[in-house]
């Protein structure tokens, strides 16, 4: 292809059967679907769409958030790499980043800690609530419902289109999501609710609620404080990733914003996106030793199982987070047990990226190959690991919601379809129906 002198500002479509041409301005390196309108197909037609399943090559928005460079394997929020974040700051460091586009001073921070240590606490009814969950409901199941009936509580919640409310349920979803989180742990495995220790800081506090005996202090490992911080913030947000873009959906019809994250829950807990943590331990106990991972291999390379916690939509390399995460999941394993499931991960990752199925469709692990393998050795069920990502996640959904709200440009999304179902044809009479 001829090295192009410059990006072109337009592109001209040319109509072959009547010589119409049509001008697409290009900005910011797209056209705009609706330049496609003045092209009309006949009486029987409208004018031209774009077709693009899975949207994989349509910008749905504009935003200021999130930045990945597919194939060169970066991820940055509001301009800082992944790896220096995840490295170097707080969570909650990371929220008011996602939020107000800055890393806060100390002031900022302290006040913000402040807000979550006040909002933190569920009523009563919420927490009661989760006791007439059906035994057994796997823990997303619980977080999707509880969501949208935690917003039930605050009406003002509907005043979505006034920013400094937006803020406030912001703040008040942020700070509840992790005992929701908990709750649904604690409802899982049968044990009582443990209320926040904010004192801790908000990943401190979310491991006590999830692990603390009730009125006692939870005994925290400082490396297990550390990995929860940092997974958090490896988890805070992805661009347009199915999840986000299903709360900025749900958002645009205005809906309050516990509804829409409790959207953005439910299509988080698919095994495409983010249920894959939980199907790679999964994965791993099936296949069991280093000496099964050749066939196994073989089985996805047939196209009979896909290799979780591998490929990308967007990635065509290395995901930035697998690797701050592997290296976390190293020192998580050398600190408090070893775990063989490490062996058979590393034997698998090797082996794929060194055979051609994997390497000429650029499958490299994503963020999902390794987290899970933390979760487990701090004692969590394979259930629990998308629910993480759910509290991790949150700041980015919120960030987003947000920024959909304050956009000029944005409208309730109601994409068109391609018909392909049957011509307008009359009802036969009851009688020749049966
Ligand atoms: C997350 O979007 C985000 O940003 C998501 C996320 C976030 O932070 O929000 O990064 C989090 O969801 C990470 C992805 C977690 N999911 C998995 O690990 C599940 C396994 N991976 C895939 O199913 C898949 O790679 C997707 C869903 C992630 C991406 O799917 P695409 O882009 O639609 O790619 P595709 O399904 O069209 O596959 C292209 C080819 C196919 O082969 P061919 O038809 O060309 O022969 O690659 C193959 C696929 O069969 N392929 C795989 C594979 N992923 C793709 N083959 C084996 N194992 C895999 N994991």
């Amino acid at each position: 292809m001829p090295e192009s002198p410059s990006t072109p500002d337009q592109l001209t479509l040319l109509r072959p059967d009547t010589g119409e041409e049509f001008a697409m301005p290009i900005s910011d390196g797209s056209i705009r679907a609706s330049d496609l309108r003045p092209i009309l197909l006949g009486q029987d037609l409208p004018w031209v769409l774009s077709y693009d399943p899975g949207y994989a090559n349509t910008a749905s928005c504009r935003s200021d958030i999130c930045f990945i460079d597919g194939e060169a394997g970066i991820l940055s929020y509001r301009g800082y790499p992944i790896e220096q974040l995840a490295n170097n700051c707080s969570f909650e460091e990371i929220c008011l980043l996602l939020w107000d586009g800055e890393l806060p001073d100390t002031e900022t921070l302290d006040n913000f800690k402040q807000l979550l240590a006040n909002e933190s606490v569920l009523s009563a009814d919420i927490v009661e609530m989760f006791d007439g969950f059906p035994e057994g409901a796997h823990p997303m199941s619980m977080m999707s419902a509880a969501l949208p009936l935690l917003g039930a509580k605050y009406p003002d919640a509907d005043n979505v289109l006034n920013a400094e409310n937006r803020r406030t349920q912001m703040l008040r979803i942020l700070a509840k999501c992790s005992a929701l989180a908990a709750l649904a742990f604690r409802r899982f495995q049968g044990l009582p609710a443990v209320g926040p220790n904010p004192d801790s800081g908000y990943a401190g506090s979310f491991l006590h609620m999830l692990l603390a005996k009730p009125g006692e202090e939870l005994e925290l490992s400082e490396t297990v404080r550390k990995a929860m911080d940092a997974l958090l913030i490896l988890h805070a947000d992805h661009e347009q990733n199915c999840s986000t873009s299903a709360v900025r959906s749900v958002g645009s019809s205005q809906v309050n914003p516990y509804s829409a994250v409790g959207a953005g829950c439910s299509a988080l807990h698919g095994p495409l996106h983010g249920g894959a943590n939980q199907a790679v331990l999964e994965m791993l106990n099936e296949i069991g030793t280093v000496d099964n991972v050749n066939v196994f291999l073989q089985s996805c390379k047939a196209g009979d199982r896909r290799l979780m916690g591998f490929g990308h939509r967007v990635y065509k390399n290395y995901d930035p987070r697998a690797k701050v995460i592997r290296d976390l999941c190293h020192e998580i394993l050398a600190d408090i047990k070893g775990d063989p499931r490490l062996d058979v991960a590393q034997a698998l990752e090797q082996a794929a990226l060194n055979d051609e199925y994997f390497s000429t469709r650029k499958l490299y692990p994503n963020v999902d190959f390794y987290s899970g393998l933390i979760y487990s050795a701090v004692g969590f069920p394979p259930e629990m690991f998308t629910v993480f990502f759910v509290v991790g996640r949150m700041p980015g959904w919120l960030a987003h919601w947000n920024e959909m709200l304050n956009d000029p440009e944005q409208r309730i999304v109601r994409p068109r379809q391609l018909y392909g179902g049957p011509e307008l044809r009359d009802l036969p009479p009851a009688s020749r129906r049966r």
